[in-house]
């Protein structure tokens, strides 16, 4: 081939990454990458196993935080029963449904029609709008009854769809003789508590087990890192580099894919600024930003609100020289903040309202406390992040980018004039 010296506008050669695809998030990575959890597959293989010697399945619920490979473990294992199943001779489906995008029954059903239609030579029309959940079940079973021996369905974020009809339908199927397949429902929630949002009737007829999945530790994020080096040209990533990364996400949350994320950010910052190696410090930057990110995104469907309300518990302990705050103390810096940014503040119980709702997205952290027999009991509130982040995740509203920054709050940038009054505020 002739020598091709390109546009030099455009570097041939990636000077750190090798294989960036690896990092990307979406990325689902091979079956050798996967590492660090070997008996959560085993314990999920154990529940939909009976498929493969062609006995009935038990329904299981996975639940866990965000990144602990929920889904990746549901498909591979999923994946995997297929396979073996089909070396003894039994015909096994795998359908995913992402319930965060099919919703309610009706879109939930349709999917599984068509993606069963899909695996199968199955010639009947099924109509993608106009009809009824009904009509997409008959089709189900109909499949289901031509094509299959088993099928195990993966419903993933099970907690977002509006009714959870389509587990009795599943799980009665054979007993209402709709079809002789069996059926195997793996549902996975990070919410805990979905169980008990569960009409008792489905929850007797689904009769699942329940599997969970913890964060990950240090060492277990640092193999899945390590399984992925190749993503960086070799010897890139400085000595102390992964080992750190897994360390500062362990602490964090134990979520793979913002450790992976963490990675590639600290890559790209090492290439936007010319460096020819990932160093320790990178990461500490790009940890700074993905926690950022992370909170920005946690709060993101937020009220205005209950940013103000984050804000304010963080400007107060910014300012202050404590960690935790009552809800009366936020609540007072929260009305100056409000001034500052000409919106109406809302009343202290819809600020506390507010405050629970954020401590139920795992940004901070209320306690009860006694405060003696007289004066009653209170909450004390404390982030669970560096104040920093909240500012900056919070300015990014940009309704909100008025606020005074963090800099600004510390004292640490010689503040002008007019910002001393508006601190004064702040008493
Ligand atoms: N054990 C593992 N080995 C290798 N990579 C992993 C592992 N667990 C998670 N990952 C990586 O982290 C990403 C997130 O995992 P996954 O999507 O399974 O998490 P989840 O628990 O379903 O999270 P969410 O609740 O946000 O949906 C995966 O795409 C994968 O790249
Ligand atoms: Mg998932």
């Amino acid at each position: 081939m002739a020598d091709q010296a390109g546009d030099p506008l455009f570097h041939s050669h990636d000077p750190i990454f090798n294989r960036k695809e690896l990092l990307h998030v979406g990325h689902v990575p091979d079956e050798d990458r996967i590492v660090g959890r070997d008996d959560e597959i085993e314990s999920v293989a154990a529940e939909v196993g009976a498929i493969t010697r062609g006995d009935p399945p038990n329904n299981v619920m996975i639940y866990g935080k965000t990144g602990t490979g929920k889904s990746l473990i549901s498909r591979h294992v999923a994946t995997r029963a297929q396979d073996a199943a089909r070396t003894n001779e039994i015909d096994c489906g795998v359908l995913y449904i992402d319930c965060s995008e099919a919703n309610t029954e009706t879109r939930a059903t349709r999917q599984l029609a068509l993606s069963l239609k899909e695996q199968t030579d199955y010639q009947e029309n099924i109509p993608v709008r106009g009809v009824g959940t009904m009509e997409y079940y008959q089709h189900i079973w109909q499949i289901l009854e031509a094509c299959f021996d088993a099928i195990i369905v993966i419903l993933d974020e099970i907690d977002k769809l509006d009714n959870s009809n389509i587990l009795m339908q599943l799980s009665r199927a054979r007993e209402a003789q709709k079809t002789d397949a069996y059926i195997g429902v793996i549902g996975i929630s990070n919410k805990v508590k979905y169980r008990e949002t569960l009409d008792e009737r489905i929850d007797s007829s689904f009769g699942h087990r329940e599997l969970f999945f913890h964060p990950y530790d240090a060492s277990q994020l640092r193999e899945i890192m390590r399984n992925r080096e190749d993503a960086f040209q070799p010897a890139v990533l400085e000595d102390g580099t992964i080992e750190l990364c897994a360390a500062l996400a362990a602490k964090k949350h134990g979520d793979a894919r913002k450790a992976i994320e963490i990675l590639k950010e600290a890559g790209e910052l090492a290439r936007r600024t010319g460096s020819e190696a990932v160093s320790e410090d990178h990461i500490q930057q790009a940890q700074e930003v993905a926690e950022i990110n992370r909170i920005e995104e946690l709060t993101s469907g937020a009220t205005v609100h209950a940013k103000l309300a984050l804000y304010a518990l963080a400007s107060r302990i910014i300012t202050g020289d404590r960690e935790t705050y009552k809800t009366r103390e936020v609540y007072e810096r929260y009305v100056g903040i409000c001034e500052l940014v000409a919106t109406d503040p809302i009343t202290e119980n819809g600020l506390y309202r507010q405050l629970k709702e954020q401590a139920f997205l795992g940004v901070i952290e209320s306690e009860k406390t006694g405060g003696g027999r007289s004066q009653g009991s209170y909450l004390l509130h404390r982030l669970v992040t560096d104040p920093k982040h909240i500012v900056k995740a919070v300015r990014r509203d940009s309704s909100l980018e008025e606020l005074p920054t963090y800099d600004r709050l510390s004292g640490s940038e010689s503040s002008s004039r007019a910002h001393d009054t508006d601190l004064s505020s702040f008493s």
